[in-house]
């Protein structure tokens, strides 16, 4: 079976975490390929948080080979960290593989990160701070250091502090900031390769051999598709590729070794940090979207942006991704809605637009239309079947796989694996590859 791939549609944080630790049940490797502790993935499982920045989220099955990636670029004291958080738990840990190939995130990226953001002033990109463009930066310059610099210790410590003497000269000349001490961060960093060193390993062949045994391969997906480098809404996006495609690149596969491809989609839509955003509701209605289905940052903590669903966005997302499903998350936040809205084209200066506008001004300017549909005002936390869910919230799912052109195969009503609704073929109506346009629209 080919590999299957699981990406965020939105602006990420659409319940990623939650859908692959769902789907790993049925997986042997689960693969991360991109972006770094920028992400923070959420999985609740009986009553317990866990909160994943980069270890994959299949971890927490012991059947499954957790894999990081060469496109995925590491902090090593995050990932111990979390690593050790999760052996206190009773999760092994000593399953996780980790590319020969994944750059290092360097205490001079997470800094060089913070003095950007400070110089941009009023035109902050709202960064998540964890030296993400930093790091990314140094990889397309060919100066980064990576996992494979840490086979031999003296090598390495020397490559470090190498490293660190000549970003002070930026730290120090451009930004006046204090320099790191080059010493200290060898000393640290050498301790990190000492405990790491038995994880590496050349991902690209461990998946080969697991895709051509016919074991199941999940990739996961980091932030989300508005947040990629080259197709999000630059430059209000991160700093790797984010897009299906990019699994190919960051995990050292083929694209015919992908077969399906699932979006996660919340039934609204969230954003941290800066950047366009035409649904958002700067008011009542997205502060209950905020306290109901609780958006705040899983990695810093913040307040999302939050706003109704956009299939502008959507139908954008499922032709760049070609996704062949939908899984729509958090469908239970919107129960609290007398009317729930559904924005199916933007209108900018007289024009609209029913396909995502790639320019900047368009979308920091356009007014969203909305299609109105009937809220169900019930609780549907409890739903596990289709038939469980009221008319309106059924309605509503129809028309939101209807605009987007695929189907939803699973629905998700709360954080726990239980609350679930798996779909199958029988109980949607499915499409039959039509894609539906806002005239079409009922
Ligand atoms: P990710 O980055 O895409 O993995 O998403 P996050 O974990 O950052 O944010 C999603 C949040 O929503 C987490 O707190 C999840 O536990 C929670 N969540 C996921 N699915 C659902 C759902 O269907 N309903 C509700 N109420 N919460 C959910
Ligand atoms: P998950 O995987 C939501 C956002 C930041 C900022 C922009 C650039 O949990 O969905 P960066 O630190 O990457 O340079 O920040 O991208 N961002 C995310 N927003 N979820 C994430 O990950 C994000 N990772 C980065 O808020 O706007
Ligand atoms: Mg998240």
């Amino acid at each position: 079976m080919p590999g299957v791939v699981v990406i965020g549609t939105q602006w990420g944080d659409e319940g990623k975490g939650k859908v692959i630790d769902l789907l790993a049940d049925d997986m042997h490797m689960v693969v991360r390929f991109q972006g770094g502790n920028n992400a923070g993935h959420t999985i609740v499982y009986e009553g317990t948080t866990i909160r994943l920045h980069l270890v994959p989220s299949g971890i927490l099955y012991p059947h499954i080979t957790p894999v990081i990636g060469s496109g995925v670029i590491v902090n090593p004291a995050v990932l111990l960290e979390e690593m050790d958080r999760l052996s206190a738990l009773g999760i092994d840990v000593e399953r996780l593989r980790i590319s020969f190939n994944s750059h290092l995130i360097m205490p001079y990226h997470v800094l060089l990160d913070g003095l950007l953001e400070e110089r941009r002033g009023g035109k902050k990109l709202g960064t998540t701070l964890r030296g993400i463009g930093p790091t990314y930066a140094d990889k397309a310059a060919r100066q980064g250091l990576r996992m494979q610099d840490m086979l031999d210790p003296s090598y390495f410590r020397n490559k470090v502090k190498e490293a660190v003497e000549e970003k002070n000269r930026l730290i120090e000349g451009v930004y006046g900031a204090e320099p790191l001490d080059p010493e200290a961060v060898a000393e640290e960093y050498v301790e990190y390769a000492r405990r790491l060193r038995p994880h590496l390993e050349d991902t690209s062949s461990l998946v080969r051999k697991a895709l051509d045994r016919g074991k199941n391969v999940l990739f996961e997906g980091a932030q989300g598709f508005m947040l990629d480098l080259d197709n999000g809404t630059y430059p209000y996006v991160t700093s790797s590729n984010t897009v299906a495609g990019a699994v190919c690149a960051g995990a050292g596969v083929g694209p015919r070794d992908i077969g399906e491809i699932i979006g996660v989609t919340k039934a609204y839509v969230t954003r941290v940090g800066g950047g366009p955003f035409p649904t958002e509701q700067d008011n009542e209605i997205g502060w209950a979207m905020q306290e109901v289905g609780r958006e705040y940052g899983t990695t810093t903590g913040r307040k999302r942006r939050c706003g109704w669903l956009d299939v502008v966005a959507l139908r954008y997302a499922v032709r760049a991704n070609t996704l062949t499903s939908l899984a729509l998350t958090k469908l239970d936040v919107l129960s609290q809605f007398e009317t729930v809205r559904v924005c199916v084209a933007y209108r900018h200066r007289g024009r609209t637009y029913e396909d995502f506008p790639v320019l900047l001004e368009v979308l920091q300017e356009c007014e969203p239309v909305y299609q109105d549909l009937p809220g169900w005002r019930k609780d549907i936390s409890e739903a596990r079947r289709w038939e469980d869910l009221p008319p309106e919230a059924r309605s509503y799912l129809d028309f939101v796989q209807k605009a987007a052109g695929i189907p939803i195969r699973l629905v998700s009503v709360g954080p726990e694996r239980r609350q679930t609704i798996l779909l199958d073929g029988d109980d949607t109506r499915l499409l039959q590859g039509k894609l539906l346009y806002y005239d079409d629209l009922p």
